[in-house]
């Protein structure tokens, strides 16, 4: 936490509920310039919560820096404990904590101008209260509809235009009134059950904290004092009683308990609970905290459960009152929020993590992405940075949640890149598409290793990557030609071959590559289910899909073979003609080209072929799965 803040504030965290209107959680939002700094260090400093030394040295560098006259630069204060947390210091920026007399306040405070999205739907997703910065020269810039969009679809229902630098338009009420108009007009739909516009000087003070002087013509509160008065519900506690299980606490044979901060509701012993997804019931016992047990337990209260019965339940599971249950599901519609450079791709896989919980899970179709400005829904194929969109997920297993417009903390999820742990989207929950529970996977008696025993072999998927013209289908028929005469069982499934049935709907975009992919993996596992040797050959130019079609297969059964030719070699072999098209333009995005090829970073062969004939190269392949074991 923010050092600077804490000595007020011995902790912050005990806090909340103390006084008389609770703590008020808001955001502050704007762009670069429009002030976001400097109102958060007037709050800061008009408030007293700067320590003197603190203020000292403010008053000297702003004599130094001397960008603001005889004033105190208050955004030097904010900025400097950027600079502090930049030197190694260890504060949360995230979040910092101030109070007066009347109440307490968690401001979100997301510095940094890259990235704004990213942070601004962190600090969203747990604020109660926007406050949307303008500056009174520029008005209402697409930003501005950006982040009103974002804060309303992110649950926030409570904001604040602060029309900022109202000194710089000589206190004009015309301009003020001009800008709160279409501000509202542009944020009608959006949900908001309060809004109120403030003419306010971050620099000069005027109706931050006390009413100004210069705009008689406004009759409304200041900043301060508005925050400090608004009413905003605290609903979680009147819901039904949720809790993610964080850590299965379990110091002894003797004692096990659920240890989760409580996401809505009440709970207490003899309360009748069940375990979500997998629906398993009991009763709790008692309620453990550091302090001793507790009689009750209510939202935001970070506790043991301790129940009357040995249960399975692990961490990302949800204890859920038995009798208004959480949904269940394994296919989802959701709002996403696009985070990163790397446009999303429907088809490939993510890590979806929604409370304690994470599954791996692709966006199966992207809806429709929704423009901010007309907020009008249009086609997309993918999802860029700062995009915002309609998709429709699919998880590998179940998972308990509810709608985000519930619950926030069990319908709010993001999405994890898998091979760089980079969170790349935030989602929220709308609705299930069906229910898991209805489909279930069948066992059957006769398994892989059945079948391939009576082929007298073992399974494998030998999975071909490279450049068009690499040699791929060359040399997946010479090792099937072999095979085939070994009295092997095998089947080819060529990239080519594919798109003229099974694939024929798709083109060669990044999203329709993965999906190409994605359903020659699947029948590839299929086929290796069914105990055949399978040669997939298709140029799967992204990591990913290959990751993926790997983690389908049981540890040993992929093989990913490189077949490797420099793109100046495939381009003087040109077998098709294709390359010859590309570099005349005539064929966009065409790997090697203008689209990327990954290549694979620890491929179980590499096959060069600029060293050796095709036949060769088959040999080894073979030889390979010989001392594989695949076959004797
Ligand atoms: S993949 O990228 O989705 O794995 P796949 O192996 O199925 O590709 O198909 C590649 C074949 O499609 C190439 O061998 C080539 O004949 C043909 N092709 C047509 N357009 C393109 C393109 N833009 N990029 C790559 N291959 C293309």
């Amino acid at each position: 936490m923010d050092q600077l803040v804490q000595s007020f504030l011995p902790d912050p965290s005990q806090r909340q509920g103390t006084a008389p209107l609770g703590r008020l959680r808001f955001l502050t939002c704007g762009s670069v310039d429009d002030g976001k700094s400097t109102l958060i260090g007037r709050l800061l400093y008009d408030t007293r919560l700067i320590l003197d030394d603190q203020l000292a040295t403010l008053e000297r560098e702003s004599r130094r820096h001397g960008t603001t006259g005889a004033d105190m630069d208050l955004a030097l204060l904010v900025d400097g404990l950027e600079a502090e947390r930049q030197q190694g210091i260890t504060i949360d920026v995230a979040y910092r904590f101030m109070t007066t007399p009347r109440r307490s306040f968690m401001v979100a405070d997301t510095p940094g101008h890259e990235q704004y999205t990213r942070n601004m739907a962190t600090g969203a997703s747990n604020a109660d209260l926007a406050v949307m910065l303008v500056d009174a020269r520029k008005g209402i810039l697409t930003q501005t509809r950006r982040h009103a969009f974002i804060a309303g679809l992110m649950g926030i229902r409570h904001v604040v235009l602060a029309v900022n630098k109202i000194d710089l338009v000589e206190f004009s009420q015309e301009r003020f009134d001009a800008i709160a108009a279409e501000f509202r007009a542009c944020t009608e739909g959006l949900d908001f059950s309060t809004l109120q516009a403030i003419p306010i000087s971050a620099r000069h003070g005027d109706n931050v904290i006390t009413p100004s002087i210069n705009t008689p013509w406004y009759n409304g509160p200041s900043l301060l004092s508005y925050l400090e008065n608004i009413v905003v519900e605290q609903e979680t506690l009147a819901r039904p009683f949720r809790m993610p299980v964080q850590w299965v606490n379990r110091p002894d044979l003797d004692f096990r308990g659920y240890s989760g901060t409580v996401a809505s509701g009440r709970v207490q012993p003899g309360d009748h609970v069940v375990v979500q997804p997998s629906g398993a019931a009991a009763e709790i016992r008692k309620i453990v905290t550091m302090d001793g047990t507790l009689p009750s337990a209510g939202a935001g209260d970070s506790v043991t459960l301790v129940l009357d019965r040995e249960i399975d339940a692990s961490r990302g599971d949800v204890l859920a009152a038995a009798d208004t249950p959480v949904r269940v599901a394994d296919a989802l519609s959701a709002r996403l929020i696009w985070l990163h450079d790397t446009p999303l791709m429907a088809g490939r896989e993510y890590l979806v993590k929604l409370g304690t919980r994470s599954v791996p899970g692709t966006v199966s179709r992207i809806r429709h992405r929704i423009d901010v400005n007309t907020r009008e829904a249009e086609h997309a194929e993918s999802l860029g940075l700062n995009d915002l969109g309609s998709v429709e997920l699919h998880l590998q297993a179940p998972i308990a949640f509810e709608p985000y417009a519930d619950s926030r903390e069990l319908g709010g999820f993001i999405l994890i890149d898998r091979l760089t742990n980079a969170t790349v989207g935030v989602g929220m929950i709308e609705a299930e598409l069906h229910r898991a529970t209805s489909i279930t996977w069948q066992e059957l008696d006769v398994d892989r290793v059945a079948r391939g025993r009576l082929n007298q072999q073992r399974p494998a998927v030998l999975w071909f990557t490279g450049l068009s013209g690499a040699g791929k289908s060359t040399i997946a028929n010479l090792v099937e030609r072999r095979l085939h005469a070994l009295g092997r069982h095998t089947y080819v499934l060529d990239g080519d071959n594919l798109r003229h049935g099974l694939n024929r709907d798709l083109g060669f975009s990044e999203a329709d590559r993965a999906e190409n992919v994605r359903r020659a993996s699947e029948v590839a596992a299929l086929f290796a289910d069914a105990g055949l040797i399978v040669i997939a050959s298709l140029i799967s130019p992204y990591r990913a899909e290959r990751a993926r079609a790997r983690a389908r297969l049981p540890e040993g059964e992929f093989i990913e073979v490189f077949v490797d030719a420099s793109v100046d070699e495939c381009r003087r072999r040109d077998p098709k003609g294709l390359y010859q098209k590309a570099d005349a333009g005539l064929l966009r995005g065409f790997t090697g080209v203008d689209a990327p090829y990954e290549a694979p970073e620890a491929p179980e062969l590499h096959l060069r072929t600029a060293d050796a004939s095709p036949e060769e190269l088959a040999e080894h392949v073979v030889a390979e799965l010989r001392g594989r074991g695949i076959f004797g």
